[in-house]
């Protein structure tokens, strides 16, 4: 097969990850006999420093063109003091989700066997979590208008909206994935308060007949948040709008015991992008030491969803595995062991492939 990947490294230690994700393509390309072409371009404060703009007009081409979007990471510390920066490289992670329709965020949760001692849950908890959660990400309060402050500025305001079309296919897409798995849905709302839950229940339920397969269960999003951390294999596929999936899928990400290892797609009709979960972690930016496998668990994850190559994404998976239980591992998960270089474990997971 042939195929166009955009390469979008970003900001801190972006650029690092996704060279070890690049190695790791690459291995997979040349043993299956696909052509891969890379087009790179610039994102968040890297490109605020080039162009001005986080998102530039020439990265959006470079992502239109593109099969898929492998993204590293966004944000500088420089803009985090300042609330009252005109421009932050968060803006364009935002844009990047809007202008590409990446109206789904596919964040599995799920442990490695050598790794669930480090997780701060106890082991009888976690071992065996699968879950993923299918987080809306073009609209809700990150996107509502209006938005903004009084004339005075003494009072401040968001808008949560959600129209009847965003729940159905976010909710569908939720639905399908289900189907594939253990055919249970949980629909995460705040539906005893809010005006947009309970339209987003009311979709729900009107859909369900449709999957008479998948089990659905409502839980409201408090419930879930203590749910998640004390039974987490109580849940499959979970649904729900943005606000609530980005702060769960961060509480989820604890129960693997490394946010560094967690990977994500993002995916709308047209478009689909790839990246690990965690940030920039500009304290470790050009050290070499950053832990490539979010990244890495990524391009597997693109392999699957954007060219429906589940083999090759299991290739990447399994070697990833291999390289825990090896211990080739960068010093965030060697505990005392020998600690390997970012580059040293992109080399060892590419010469293993
Ligand atoms: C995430 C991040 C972003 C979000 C930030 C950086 C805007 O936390 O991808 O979860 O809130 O969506
Ligand atoms: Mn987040």
């Amino acid at each position: 097969m042939e195929m166009n990947i955009a390469l979008l490294p970003g900001d801190g230690i972006g650029p690092e990850v996704i060279a070890q994700a690049v190695k790791v393509v690459k291995a997979v390309a040349e043993k299956f006999g696909h052509t891969i072409h890379f087009e790179e371009a610039p994102v968040g404060a890297a490109a605020i420093d080039l162009t001005g703009n986080p998102y530039p007009d020439e990265t959006h081409e470079v992502c239109l063109r593109a099969d898929a979007v492998l993204f590293g990471a966004i944000g500088d510390p420089k803009y985090d003091n300042d609330p009252k920066a005109k421009v932050r490289p968060e803006q364009g992670l935002l844009a990047m989700r809007k202008k590409l329709g990446l109206f789904a965020n596919v964040r599995p949760t799920f442990t490695f066997p050598s790794l669930v001692h480090k997780s701060p849950l106890k082991l009888d908890r976690i071992e065996g979590v699968d879950l993923v959660f299918f987080r809306e990400l073009t609209g809700g309060i990150y996107f509502g208008e209006p938005r903004g402050r009084n004339e005075q500025g003494t009072k401040a305001f968001d808008t949560n909206v959600y129209s009847k079309e965003e729940i159905t296919r976010l909710a569908r897409m939720g639905f399908e994935a289900a189907q594939k798995r253990r055919k249970l849905l949980t629909c995460v709302d705040k539906a005893n308060v809010l005006a947009t839950s309970r339209l987003w229940r009311e979709t729900v339920q009107e859909l369900a007949p449709e999957y008479p397969d998948v089990k659905v269960e409502y839980e409201f999003v408090d419930a879930v948040a203590m749910r998640l951390i004390q039974w987490p294999k109580a849940y499959d596929v979970l649904i729900t709008e943005n606000l609530f999936g980005d702060i769960l899928t961060d509480e989820a990400s604890v129960i693997s015991g490394s946010m560094g290892l967690m990977p994500s797609a993002s995916l709308g009709t047209d478009n689909k992008l790839f990246e690990p979960i965690h940030g920039s972690y500009p304290q470790a930016a050009g050290k070499d030491i950053a832990n490539p496998l979010g990244t890495i668990l990524s391009a597997a994850m693109m392999f699957e969803y954007a060219f429906d190559l589940r083999e090759e994404a299991k290739t990447i998976s399994d070697i990833v595995n291999r390289s825990l239980a090896e211990g080739i591992v960068t010093e965030d998960i060697a505990e005392g062991g020998k600690a390997y270089k970012t580059s040293e474990v992109g080399d060892w997971l590419a010469a293993n492939i």
